[in-house]
């Protein structure tokens, strides 16, 4: 879960100035969890991957508060995640 969670976080800086991190299934490929970095809208998707959980990186999401401090933001969104809601997401939707 440590390891996990550093990866996550270092995908998640690593957006250009805006994007998504996300921990998605990649049900159609690997049959992996993966933490990707979808930069701006759209690049680095996985296509059929379902996602479990989403970091909004585009500067709006945490710059009114954190300033430029983008990994307070995600240390902060880390340590808020609902894992009971999550777990029911993949139990849903993850086949
Ligand atoms: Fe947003």
């Amino acid at each position: 879960m440590d390891n996990w969670k550093v990866d996550f976080k270092a995908t998640a800086v690593s957006a250009k100035l805006s994007g998504w991190a996300v921990l998605a299934f990649d049900q159609l490929y690997s049959q992996r969890l993966l933490n990707v970095l979808v930069d701006e809208h759209h690049y680095g998707a996985i296509w059929g991957g379902i996602p479990l959980i989403s970091c909004d990186v585009f500067e709006h999401a945490y710059y009114h508060k954190d300033g430029p401090a983008r990994a307070a933001y995600i240390d902060n969104f880390l340590k808020n995640l609902n894992w009971s809601r999550i777990n029911d997401r993949f139990k849903k939707f993850v086949k």
